[in-house]
């Protein structure tokens, strides 16, 4: 590629940028959870129609499937967002805060949509630079680690060579990108434990069977999974994230209920998990006299950039940003279901900077109620977007 192709990218995301804050401060006051991302939905499938694009609405959830033909036959690539919101309450003060009680944009995907959009807008008037053509996939419930896998059983990676997604990141001020070669999001499962005692009153221990000690020492007892089973340079967390138990100072339960989440870094470690974490829990209750009943869900794997399209990623972060604004991303056990359409097809994760620019304000962190985008991310983000479009498609 010549640099000619990608010289009047920023100006032309530039020219747009108005729109997509517009767009996102829309979609930032109406945030829409998991599988109820109606009206923004609906919102972007106008947009994406208007641009001339054929748009299918409906895929796994509230998703959008929305195709760019280039001039001129060769591979597909996608490009995903995802658009749903967090069950948060918005403390940022912004005049264009959530309008919904308990709903909020804490993650940024309200970007994410404005972006892919944006990228959308930028090649739909670039369609004689491509041989091949760009899927744009607008996807419900990331949140939840559901949305991915319902788009894919849907069929939408179907004749799709490879596939590209970035994340906001609020810690990483706006102009600056990162990337990471091999894994860079950790793979998540999810654990909900049942612990049967025998309830009674809390002055005679010895005619109950009492569930709150079995959970206390099973919170104990599975961390020496990490500490004592694993490696210590193959990285793990065992979080117990809710304990409910109880109802009153004197008085011993019947049952506790216990939820959490294990992440890992590799898909071998996350295969041999559920087996450690059965073991310790099942042989804890029963040294407790308890029944343990446990429900253990893989929901995503680990999230393993390509090689070759890290470097793709990077050519265009070079053109967009300059070099000197990309830098390695950290590995982060924090999970992300784009990881599940990398299983599938080959492509690149990466982390676009979305923090104040001078370093001067404090960023909250994605899942915060204070957390905010600097908005001079959005036409980055589409101008990268576009560019990674160009890398691989132009001629
Ligand atoms: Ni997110």
């Amino acid at each position: 590629m010549t640099n000619n192709a990608f010289h009047d990218l920023l100006p032309a995301a530039k020219a747009i940028e108005r729109e997509l804050i517009d767009l996102r401060r829309k979609l930032h006051q109406n945030p829409e959870l998991s599988f109820e991302e109606t009206e923004t939905s609906a919102m972007a499938a106008k947009l994406l129609n208007d641009l001339g694009l054929e748009v299918r609405r409906g895929i796994g959830g509230h998703g959008i499937v929305a195709e760019l033909t280039g001039s001129r036959p060769g591979p597909r690539i996608a490009l995903r967002a995802d658009m749903d919101a967090l069950p948060i309450q918005e403390e940022t003060g912004l005049p264009y805060s959530s309008g919904i009680p308990g709903k909020m944009h804490a993650c940024g995907h309200d970007a994410h949509t404005a972006i892919l959009y944006g990228a959308a807008k930028l090649l739909s008037v670039r369609k004689d630079q491509l041989a091949g053509s760009v899927r744009f996939l607008f996807q419900s419930a990331e949140e939840i680690n559901a949305g991915a896998k319902a788009m894919i059983e849907q069929g939408v990676l179907e004749d799709v060579d490879e596939i590209f997604g970035l994340h906001n990141l609020p810690t990483l001020p706006a102009g600056k990108a990162a990337t990471r070669y091999g894994a860079l999001m950790g793979s998540v499962d999810r654990f909900e434990l049942t612990l049967t005692g025998k309830g009674g009153h809390g002055a005679m221990p010895d005619q109950c069977v009492d569930p709150i000690v079995a959970a206390s020492a099973i919170v104990m007892s599975i961390q020496s999974a990490v500490s004592r089973e694993i490696s210590p340079f193959d990285p793990v967390v065992v979080t117990v994230g809710s304990i409910h138990g109880g109802a009153s100072y004197n008085v011993i339960p019947e049952r506790v209920e216990l939820t959490g989440a294990v992440r890992t870094f590799s898909r071998n470690v996350q295969e041999t998990m559920q087996l450690r974490l059965q073991r310790l829990i099942s042989q804890s209750a029963e040294a407790y006299r308890c029944e343990a009943e446990l429900r253990y869900v893989q929901q995503v794997p680990v999230l393993v950039n390509h090689n070759d399209h890290v470097r793709h990623v990077e050519d265009a972060i070079d053109h967009i940003l300059g070099s000197d604004n990309r830098v390695e991303a950290k590995p982060v056990l924090a999970g992300e279901d784009f990881s599940v359409y990398l299983e599938h097809v080959p492509g690149c994760f990466f982390w676009l900077g979305s923090g104040p620019a001078t370093g001067a304000e404090q960023a909250y962190g994605l899942h915060h109620p204070k957390f905010s985008v600097n908005e001079k991310c959005l036409s980055l983000g589409a101008a990268v977007l576009t560019a990674i479009s160009i890398q691989r498609l132009g001629f």
